[in-house]
């Protein structure tokens, strides 16, 4: 008890000492979950319960790299206010001393289960991998249980990122794995009271069901039934750029598929991006008293340019992705922001039927937090194309959809490029540095980090079309950090 205190004191000196430094930081987001010092990963443990959000993150407190991670956690009522609790695990223990990685939370018996990665380095730097329950009574303090589920046979130690949930009588975890033969994998283990877990073996992976060589590790895996479909997504490392896919260092995405439970098998189609912008990792969901399937992911990505971030002179990076509801529609994965958003709504412009022409520029002031909104009286058949904040563009061609920024040490620009059949409609959500952009009501969406200067604020668009566009100027949401 006395360790864990010792170490939240320190990280309550580490916030306080970056308050200053955040405040003034003109990309800090306006309603978007980031860390108050340190950098923030992967959402952990989302759970609804009593009223209660709770939202728990990879974090590393006390730098702006990755490395020794604690679980954060932030509460809410409502998904749009948010408070920050003490850091909920932080790697004390012997197996968990070098992270306290990704995982899920459950409730049972009136208490909260969150089920972790224990990370464990020796000096030669050799990695062990532990399987860790820890239980809380009120949501708030965690007392940890220790290892429930050692590394099976055949598995490297990349075997991580425990989604539980419950099936019928039983309990059912998935995680991301590697095979001994280098090849990822979403492997199952059951339990009937939570701390004895059975491993049962792979669902799906590189080279099963049907699927080529698909990756070396496959991270973040979370099964769940949306629509009478079991959809699974995963994080698979190590696919190769293939024309104007996986074109990140890393991928987000999942499969359509049957999931029998009596046979533990997952009969599938092919995968999906979920996302087609530069920064959407290890998104994780989990439904609320609604019955909404909601989807909270990373905002960023663990590459080369990760380290250029200008936040990172102010001590922190990255952040989550607003909450969005999931649903199927014509075999497809839809994500739309949760209508919580719509309470952040202040100040509005509204344009109907407008008409542009070949060469005429519509220009407009966007605060930098606004939600701009796109209907086109008629699907775009020419080109549509916005510059937003003089840094971000999006355009519309020949069936091709394409979001382009500027890198973010402002040198040049790259861009992200996908096939869309028809442009109907556009969502974008913007924040100080960040752009969600939610395309035929979220038939695909595009998300990224941008870090315009201060003073940019016109959106223009240019076309040949007709359409009626609502921005609204958004209200920060109130987050509880310090
Ligand atoms: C995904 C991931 C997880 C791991 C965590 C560590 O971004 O690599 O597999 O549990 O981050 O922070």
């Amino acid at each position: 008890m006395f360790q864990k205190s010792a170490f939240q004191k320190h990280i309550d000196e580490k916030v306080e000492d970056n308050r200053r430094l955040v405040e003034a930081d003109p990309h800090r987001l306006d309603y978007h979950l980031m860390p108050p010092a340190g950098l923030l990963n992967d959402p952990n443990g989302l759970i609804y319960h009593q009223g209660v959000y709770h939202v728990f993150f990879q974090w590393n407190p006390f730098e702006t790299a990755h490395g020794k991670k604690a679980w954060g956690h932030y509460v809410s009522a409502d998904l749009i206010n948010w408070t920050l609790e003490p850091a909920a695990l932080i790697p004390d223990a012997w197996y968990d001393k070098n992270g306290c990685y990704s995982g899920s939370a459950v409730m049972h018996d009136g208490r909260m289960h969150l089920f972790y990665t224990g990370n464990v380095k020796d000096e030669g730097d050799r990695r062990s991998t532990y399987q860790c329950l820890a239980v809380s009574e009120d949501g708030v303090d965690f007392e940890k249980k220790g290892p429930v589920l050692h590394l099976p046979d055949g598995y490297t130690p990349h075997f991580r990122d425990p989604k539980v949930w419950k099936e019928g009588d039983r309990w059912l975890m998935i995680l991301g794995a590697q095979n001994m033969h280098g090849k990822g994998e979403a492997v199952l283990a059951s339990s009937n009271d939570l701390t004895d877990w059975e491993f049962i073996g792979p669902i799906a992976g590189s080279g099963m069901n049907g699927l080529p060589d698909f990756g070396y590790m496959w991270e973040c895996p979370d099964l769940f039934t949306l629509d009478s479909k079991d959809i699974l997504i995963v994080c698979p490392q190590g696919l190769e750029a293939e024309g104007d896919d996986y074109p990140n260092l890393f991928q987000a995405g999942y499969f359509v598929g049957d999931f029998d439970s009596v046979t533990n098998t997952y009969m599938h189609g092919d995968f999906v991006e979920l996302d087609r912008g530069f920064d959407f990792y290890a998104p994780q969901t989990f439904t609320d008293d609604d019955g909404r399937r909601i989807l909270i992911g990373w905002m960023g990505m663990t590459d080369d340019q990760e380290q250029d971030q200008p936040t990172i002179r102010n001590n922190w990076i990255h952040a989550l992705t607003i909450p969005r509801t999931l649903e199927m529609r014509d075999g497809v994965l839809v994500q739309q922001p949760v209508a919580e958003l719509r309470q952040l709504r202040g100040k509005r412009k509204h344009y109907s039927q407008l008409a542009l022409e070949k060469d005429v520029v519509f220009r407009e002031v966007a605060a930098p937090s606004s939600e701009i909104l796109l209907e086109f009286n008629r699907p775009v058949d020419g080109r549509f194309e916005m510059e937003i904040r003089n840094d971000l563009k999006i355009s519309y061609m020949d069936g091709r959809f394409t979001v382009q920024r500027k890198t973010f040490d402002g040198a040049s620009s790259e861009q992200r490029t996908f096939a869309l059949d028809t442009l109907s409609g556009l969502q974008i959500f913007l924040d100080r540095s960040s752009v969600e952009i939610f395309i035929n009501g979220g038939e695909a969406v595009a998300t990224s980090r941008y870090f315009p200067a201060e003073n940019d604020d016109a959106v223009e668009i240019r076309g040949h079309m007709h359409f009626d566009l609502s921005l609204w100027e958004l209200e920060g949401s109130a987050i509880d950090m310090f």
